[in-house]
């Protein structure tokens, strides 16, 4: 039996074209995986039916969405993930996702490695092949548009030789990839970052300039993670399909930015992910309710730490688990209600309540009943300015 390959597959024309071009190249047979991680748009059987017409062995498909939303999503949203504070890691949260079933595919079948469909400047083929590594170091990885230089205008001339199955019509000026946490585009006329993004652009979110009410929503956590919205119970994948839905309905979590990839280069790019960063603003302020100060200031470094490791492709990595460990410990408490007004763009947090709350209203207030000792606050200011005050007498040669 010939050795085999395992291929992420998508779908479109690249990975379609990457099946006979990876056969062809390394007289490997072609096993096709196409994982449902929420990006929506085709049927999973057309696409299962397409890798086979392009000359797969064999075409597997997997509905990773709750697992993705398990194991992927909700670890982002403990972490309060943002990458450059505003990119909610949309692209690198399922690559480790599909990896993972890349690997545990290609271990099954006895195949001696996997391929993807990226290119050599992105950040992607890092996260595949790193996260491979990290699973399943024996296997070897290929990717046939960087590697064996499947270029698009290669690819359309051997799709048409070979009469695959792919319609050129439906190409799309942009390189999009989405999932139910969100959705990147980039290229095109984005690539002059001076031009602004048009509302073509978008697919999760609405114009949030067309006048329209404000809606208000109440998100339940559970030390951490959502579990009821408006007070329906919700699993972590419906909770951010619901908040897709709610806050794309008014444009919230669009985001433009110049972002600094892995290897080097900066990219203009815009996304969209409205259940996310409406998620996000929840949860932080659920937890400057219900977090300890101390706790919470540390945290806010982890999380910066977390999303450059998760960027970066070290997903699986040792120090990533270890601040698993440590965000879940964090959680215990994170438990209460957050009420979102969504309007304009932004979702705003105007209600906060907890039974884990550590926020004292006798010892907030400014009103009568204040049981704060405001003569305390004098003599701690007094040894907490004393280094200042020692050095400053050596520095201005005071007394
Ligand atoms: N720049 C983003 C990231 O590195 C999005 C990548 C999107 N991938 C794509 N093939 N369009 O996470």
């Amino acid at each position: 039996m010939a050795d085999r390959v395992v291929l992420a597959y998508s779908g479109g024309l690249d990975t379609s074209v990457g099946i006979g071009w990876l056969k062809d190249a390394t007289g490997k047979d072609v096993v096709a995986l196409a994982v449902d991680v929420g990006q929506g748009g085709e049927d999973m059987a057309d696409i299962r039916q397409r890798a086979l017409d392009c000359g797969a062995v064999d075409a597997v498909v997997v509905d990773a969405k709750d697992e993705f939303a398990d194991e992927f999503l909700m670890p982002a949203l403990k972490t309060n993930a943002l990458y450059q504070k505003r990119y909610p890691l949309v692209s690198a949260l399922s690559r480790p996702l599909i990896a993972r079933h890349l690997a545990r595919t290609a271990l099954e079948l006895g195949a001696d490695s996997v391929a993807h469909g990226c290119t050599g400047k992105g950040n992607d083929q890092v996260r595949f092949e790193a996260a491979v590594a990290a699973i399943a170091p024996e296997l070897t990885s290929i990717a046939p548009v960087r590697d064996l230089a499947l270029t698009r205008d290669k690819a359309i001339v051997y799709a048409e030789e070979h009469g695959l199955p792919i319609q050129q019509s439906k190409k799309s000026p942009y390189s999009i990839d989405q999932n139910v946490w969100g959705r990147a585009v980039e290229t095109g006329f984005l690539e002059d970052p001076w031009n602004g993004p048009i509302e073509d652009l978008y697919a999760y979110t609405e114009d949030p300039t067309v006048p329209r009410d404000a809606d208000e929503v109440t998100i339940t956590f559970t030390a951490g993670v959502p579990t009821a919205i408006d007070g329906e119970a919700v699993t972590p994948l419906q909770a951010v399909q619901r908040m897709n839905e709610l806050a794309g309905r008014h444009g919230v979590g669009r985001l433009d930015i110049v972002e600094d990839r892995l290897v080097g280069i900066k990219s203009r790019e815009v996304y969209e992910a409205p259940g996310a960063i409406a998620l996000i603003a929840a949860h932080e302020e659920l937890e400057n309710l219900t977090i300890e100060r101390d706790l919470g200031r540390y945290k806010r470094d982890v999380e910066n730490t977390w999303a450059q490791l998760v960027y970066d492709g070290l997903w699986f990595s040792e120090l990533k688990r270890a601040l698993d460990a440590f965000v879940d410990k964090s959680q215990e408490h994170v438990t209460g209600d957050i009420r979102l007004r969504l309007w304009g763009g932004s979702a705003v947090v105007t209600g906060r309540r907890s039974a884990e709350s550590l926020y004292d209203f006798s010892l907030a207030t400014y009103d009568t009943g204040d049981t704060f000792d405001q003569s305390l606050s004098k003599g701690f200011i007094e040894l907490w300015s004393l280094p200042s005050k020692i050095s400053a007498r050596r520095d201005l040669g005071r007394p």
